[in-house]
């Protein structure tokens, strides 16, 4: 697929005073594409190359109605020129025009709506049965883009790291939703992996070796749940100053839900002496800057870049 920047770049991250012990160095998923950025890329690349050998008619998943991977999924379809469909959580009225579903039609995806409750029982509630019904031959792809195949497109991370940096880092950083990220980085990744949970969710780990097939974590590899600011979407006016100054400091743009926790447990990690003096730390940009347009359009003026 065109325009795509992959292999994505890895920045020093500038924010670093001159005598600094650690090396820091940012992945930026976020500059592989406007609205296909970052994890979301990685997680969809196979599944969709699978989709469009073996047949299938199309492609339904499932999302929120600010949803990244449902934009991210739209505009790759597009591009494959694969027919996409979204169903979405929660009343049309309320969402069909926000940014995010806005730019989803755009890119040619067909949007569906279902009841909170129907969308939480999706294996078996009748009314999304009745919208896969109507299109035959279409696969399925989870919310979040959880797949199989997801991993090894997370994966590629990794070999593009080792190719950039003369060592492997000691460390890497990155945010957990579903956990399907944080997976597919800890199956090529043996140093040590912090995951850094945004929801109240302290069961990721169990999905996380679900999904691995494993007993346990990896040693080295954890989940830090102290930074998550009350749940999923949810903000302080603390780390809503704390993504401009990053911005200011560094030229990085962050997102409320993901990233910006992301780089705030770094800094509070960093403050208090959480890493080896003298250690490499490559912290996981996965993007979603897109979901920053609708917590502005529900917040106006939130985020000022
Ligand atoms: C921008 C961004 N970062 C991180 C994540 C978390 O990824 P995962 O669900 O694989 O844990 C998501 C959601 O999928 C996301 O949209």
């Amino acid at each position: 697929m065109k325009m795509l920047q992959i292999p994505s770049p890895l920045h020093r991250l500038k924010l670093e005073q001159k005598g600094d012990d650690i090396s820091t160095w940012v992945k930026r998923d976020d500059l592989i594409h406007q609205q296909i950025s970052g994890n979301k890329w990685r997680k969809l690349v196979y599944p969709l190359k699978e989709i469009t050998n073996d047949g299938s008619a199309g492609v339904i998943t499932y999302g929120g109605a600010f949803s990244n991977h449902i934009v991210a999924t739209a505009i790759a379809c597009q591009a494959l020129r694969i027919p996409c469909v979204g169903i979405i959580r929660g009343d049309e009225s309320l969402s069909a025009a926000n940014p995010s579903l806005s730019a989803a039609r755009e890119g040619g995806m067909k949007l569906h709506f279902v009841d909170r409750d129907s969308y939480r029982h999706k294996q078996d509630a009748p009314a999304v049965q009745n919208i896969i019904d109507q299109y035959p031959g279409y696969a399925v792809i989870a919310e979040g883009g959880r797949h199989r195949l997801a991993l090894r497109g997370v994966s590629e991370i990794i070999s593009e790291v080792d190719t950039d940096l003369v060592r492997r880092p000691d460390y890497i950083l990155v945010a957990v939703g579903t956990g399907t990220t944080f997976a597919g980085i800890s199956q090529a990744y043996s140093g040590t992996l912090i995951g850094i949970n945004v929801l109240k969710n302290k069961g990721v780990e169990q999905e996380i070796v679900a999904l691995l097939e494993i007993d346990q974590l990896p040693v080295g590899h954890s989940i830090q749940h102290d930074f998550h600011f009350g749940g999923y979407a949810k903000y302080s006016a603390e780390l809503i100053t704390f993504m401009h100054d990053f911005y200011q400091g560094s030229g990085i743009k962050t997102d409320v839900v993901y990233t910006a926790k992301l780089f705030y447990a770094y800094q509070e990690l960093r403050q208090s002496d959480f890493f080896q003096p003298g250690s490499s730390v490559v912290i996981y940009h996965s993007g979603g800057i897109q979901g920053n347009a609708g917590m502005n359009h529900r917040f106006p003026g939130l985020i000022r870049f």
